[in-house]
């Protein structure tokens, strides 16, 4: 049985883009649905409940639009919302999670950092793989407050975003580490401006291609990949602005177009 519905996926905003990139790389013929809240982001400091309300919304707007699975590709959305969707809803559910384990595995150093919004600090997700995989590992956290900000406002390019960046990251240096965690689908779109800043040896750890792993696992677990080998048809929509998201877009795909919803 095959299943030839979109793949749906939503993030705070254009973050979850970073992993709409890595999905069309790996399953070319899946279709997606990509809803960005960018009306309501940043999710990072917002309460649980109103996050899990939000992610509501976004998912009966993708169901709405027949999707069969849903990405919910925001770390911090998934640290507030996934095990209600999960309860609540029928279909799977792909959630993102620091990639602590696999940092902390092949740290040589036995320090790492990760970089994540408050909200998903403050679940109880990064709590229990923190304290599962990272034991004797220095683990040092930083709330990335503005990086959010810098991307979905276009600012990535911006001398100001880049001093801002430097400054966040400094004091990590010290500690040693050798691997840097991204803990938001917004950060890997900074990974250029990190690397001016981080010292060669330190590894940047994005976890999407984990994620679409993963997903592809479930697709076949359940027996619902899609079978027609012909071009996959992509949809995305805002509740924000639509601009700086078709820019973004720009960098990943030919077609642009985003509808403001
Ligand atoms: N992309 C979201 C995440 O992965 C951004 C969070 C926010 O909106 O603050 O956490």
């Amino acid at each position: 049985m095959a299943n030839n519905n979109p793949i749906g996926i939503f993030d705070s905003g254009v973050g979850g883009l970073s992993i709409f990139k890595e999905l069309i790389k790996r399953l070319p013929y899946e279709s997606v649905v990509y809803f960005a809240d960018s009306a309501n982001c940043p999710y990072g400091p917002k309460q649980k409940d109103e996050i899990i309300n939000l992610s509501v919304k976004a998912v009966d707007f993708l169901l709405s639009k027949k999707c069969k699975i849903v990405i919910v590709a925001c770390n911090t959305a998934t640290a507030a919302a996934i095990s209600f969707l999960r309860n609540n809803y029928k279909i799977s559910f792909i959630g993102m999670e620091p990639a602590v384990k696999p940092a902390s595995i092949y740290s040589k150093t036995q320090s790492i950092a990760v970089l994540a919004t408050e909200g998903t600090f403050n679940g109880d997700l990064y709590k229990e793989t923190s304290e599962k995989y990272a034991k004797g590992i220095d683990l040092n956290i930083k709330v990335g407050d503005k990086l959010v900000g810098i991307v979905e406002n276009g600012l990535i390019e911006e001398p100001e975003s880049l001093e801002y960046i430097t400054d966040l990251i400094k004091p990590l240096l010290k500690k040693k580490i050798d691997k840097l965690v991204l803990g938001c689908t917004h950060y890997p779109f900074l990974i250029p401006a990190l690397r001016q800043i981080l010292p060669s040896y330190i590894e940047i750890i994005d976890p999407s291609p984990a994620v679409i792993r993963q997903l592809e696992r479930v697709l076949l677990e359940n027996n619902i990949l899609n079978n027609k080998n012909e071009n996959a048809k992509y949809d995305f929509f805002s509740s924000g602005d639509t601009h700086i998201m078709e820019k973004v877009l720009s960098s990943i795909i030919q077609q642009q177009e985003v509808i403001k919803v």
